[in-house]
C-alpha cells in the first residue's frame, strides 16, 4: 500500500514536473538570448599571394616600413575603402610573420570587431594573406553618432534584456567611474541591409544563471540590437 502510494506520487510528481515544462513559456530556463540576436557577420574575403606581394610602393621613398600604415593604404587600395575610414587596431609578429589588423571608423566610432581587416605580411614586408570583412555603408544610413539615451539607461536596458549585471570592462574600475566616460562604449553595428547604428557595447553577466554576453543597445532607441554570448552552458 505505502510503495503504491509512494510510486503513485513520484509519477504525479514527474508528470506535472513534464508537463509543467512542456507548458510555461520558455522564460526562466531557456536562454533570453536567440540566435537571431547574434550581430551580423559579413563574408569575409580571404586572398593568398603566394610568396608575397610587393607593396612597398605604399611606403613613401626614404621613409622606413610602418606596417599600422602600409596594411591600412593596402586595405584601403584593395577594397577601394575611404582610407581615413580606417584605423589600426592591433598586431603582432611571430617568426615567420607580422600581422595586422585593421577597423573601420566613422565620426570617430569605431564599428564592432565583426568589421575587420586582417593583413599578414612576411619578415621581406611583402603581404602573404588578407583577409577582410569591411564594408562600405552608405552615409545616409549610418546613424548619428551622438547618443540620444545615456550609458546608463542603455546598461539599465541590457541588464533587463539579458537578466544580468553590467560588468565594467576594468576589474578595478568602480561603475562610476566607469560610467563617466560613456563615449569608450560607443560603437557603430554593421547590418546586411547596408545600415550602421550606433551602440552601446555593454557587457551583462549573471553567475547565478551561468551567462555572459556582449550587447549592443541601440543609443537611440534603447534596445537591444544584437548580443553575443559567451558561456554557453
Ligand atoms: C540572475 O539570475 C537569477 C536566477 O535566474 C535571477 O533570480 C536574478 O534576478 C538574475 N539577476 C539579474 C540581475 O537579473
Amino acid at each position: 500500500m505505502r510503495l503504491r502510494l509512494l510510486i503513485t506520487t513520484i509519477f504525479t510528481f514527474l508528470f506535472t514536473f513534464t508537463m509543467a515544462s512542456f507548458f510555461s513559456p520558455s522564460s526562466s530556463s531557456a536562454s533570453p538570448l536567440g540566435p537571431e540576436m547574434e550581430p551580423w557577420h559579413p563574408e569575409s574575403k580571404f586572398e593568398p599571394f603566394g610568396s608575397g606581394l610587393d607593396v612597398s610602393n605604399l611606403t613613401p621613398v626614404g621613409e622606413a616600413f610602418d606596417i599600422k600604415k602600409v596594411a591600412v593604404a593596402f586595405l584601403s587600395q584593395r577594397y577601394s575603402i575611404d582610407p581615413t575610414s580606417l584605423f589600426y587596431r592591433n598586431g603582432y609578429e611571430d617568426d615567420v610573420t607580422k600581422h595586422a589588423f585593421v577597423g573601420e571608423i566613422h565620426d570617430g566610432i569605431p564599428f564592432s570587431n565583426e568589421i575587420q581587416g586582417h593583413v599578414v605580411f612576411n619578415k621581406q614586408n611583402k603581404v602573404v594573406t588578407v583577409s577582410s570583412s569591411l564594408v562600405t555603408i552608405a552615409t545616409a544610413s549610418i546613424s548619428s553618432s551622438t547618443p540620444t539615451l545615456s550609458l546608463e539607461e542603455a546598461i539599465k536596458s541590457a541588464e533587463e534584456r539579458l537578466h544580468g549585471s553590467f560588468v565594467p570592462p576594468s576589474s578595478t574600475a568602480t561603475i562610476a567611474e566607469t560610467v563617466q566616460d560613456d563615449r569608450q562604449f560607443l560603437e557603430y553595428l554593421a547590418s546586411a541591409d547596408g545600415s550602421a547604428t550606433l551602440v552601446y557595447a555593454i557587457s551583462v553577466a549573471n553567475d547565478s544563471e551561468g551567462t555572459s554576453f556582449l550587447a549592443y543597445v541601440d543609443a537611440h532607441k534603447g534596445s537591444v540590437a544584437a548580443a553575443i554570448s559567451y558561456v554557453a552552458q
